[in-house]
């Protein structure tokens, strides 16, 4: 890794929490052009058009309807509506898809009750479908308030939510041990936010040893556990554990972002594993396209080339 590396990721997770800039470039003419490699596009039907295809290609998905931190409970109901309008366009379609939801997108910055009863609708449709909520994982202020409410949830709907659990917290592999004591599933990542050195392992090699140990044990005593990375050692290192253990192709799936590590998509899927694709859409596409950037430099120049080209 490149001694800058670290430093472009800080100013692009800096650049990702910046409102004014963020309304500058959302409202962007140009935006799609750059955005459409990471975002499926602006509206539910683009998201369903997207996912309807991967799913004739054998690849599962997760939609995220893009949207966090908002400021006001209204737009918390309205990100709820959003997410029950595209689970009953998934019932329909009948495609296998889950939903990806951030609590802020639903009102945690706002009122924790609100918030719950967004959830709550969200986890009783997707029970009543036979599908789950995904819920992700956000800065490590939210933490705490997050695994509660997958918790809670999870007591509501056992099957119906799956939590997320990030290799760079010091913290995760207890609250590992306590999702795995509960039969929750849980999708394993590295951890996209800043983190201060108090709260996570700056540096990226003790991130990779952190996940490669959670892999472990979520793969030994998890419940379909989900193996969110793009990263070649980590998915080498589950196939070997898969094996090893003699897991079957229903006990657990490999999941990564739309657009990113495509070449090990088609890998896995070739090999008959089953893969999950996490699609964002929506308008507010800002924050989770600038941790993309953060995540890999690298796409800069990718996205320099099609504004030219
Ligand atoms: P790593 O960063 O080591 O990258 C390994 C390789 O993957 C790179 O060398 C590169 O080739 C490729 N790669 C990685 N990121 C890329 C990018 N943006 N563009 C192009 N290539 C890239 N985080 C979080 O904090 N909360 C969450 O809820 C989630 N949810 C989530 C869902 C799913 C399905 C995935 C796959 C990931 C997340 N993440 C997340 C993001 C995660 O924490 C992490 O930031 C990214 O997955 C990048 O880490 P890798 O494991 O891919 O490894």
């Amino acid at each position: 890794m490149s001694a800058f590396t670290p430093i472009l990721r800080s100013s692009f997770l800096y650049l990702s929490r910046q409102p004014t800039l963020r309304r500058w470039v959302e409202t962007s003419s140009a935006a799609g052009r750059f955005t459409k490699r990471f975002i499926a596009g602006l509206t539910l039907d683009d998201a369903l058009r997207v996912a309807q295809k991967l799913y004739r290609e054998r690849t599962l998905t997760t939609l995220d309807h893009l949207g966090e931190n908002v400021t006001v409970l209204s737009e918390a109901r309205a990100a709820r509506d959003d997410y029950l309008g595209a689970l009953n366009r998934l019932a329909e379609l009948g495609i296998g898809a889950t939903v990806s939801v951030k609590l802020t997108a639903l009102g945690l910055d706002l009122s924790e009750q609100s918030c719950f009863d967004n959830l709550a609708a969200l986890v009783d449709r997707a029970d009543a479908m036979g599908s789950r909520v995904e819920m992700d994982m956000e800065d490590s202020t939210y933490t705490d308030r997050t695994l509660r409410m997958v918790h809670a949830m999870h007591e509501r709907h056992p099957n119906s939510v799956r939590a997320v659990i990030q290799a760079y917290l010091y913290r995760s592999g207890q609250d590992v041990d306590s999702l795995c004591a509960t039969g929750i599933p849980v999708r394993l990542c590295k951890g996209a936010y800043q983190e201060p050195s108090d709260v996570a392992y700056p540096a990226k090699k003790d991130v990779d040893a952190n996940y490669a140990r959670l892999l472990d044990t979520l793969l030994e005593r998890g419940t379909h556990p989900a193996i969110g990375t793009h990263d070649t050692k980590m998915v080498a290192r589950a196939i070997a554990s898969i094996k090893r253990l003699g897991l079957g192709s229903d006990a657990f799936e490999f999941q990564m972002l739309y657009g990113v590590g495509r070449d090990l998509q088609r890998r896995l899927l070739s090999q008959g594993y089953a893969l999950r694709l996490y699609v964002p859409y929506g308008t507010a596409w800002y924050p989770y396209f600038m941790r993309r950037l953060a995540e890999r430099p690298a796409n800069v120049a990718f996205i320099a080339k099609n504004l030219i080209g």
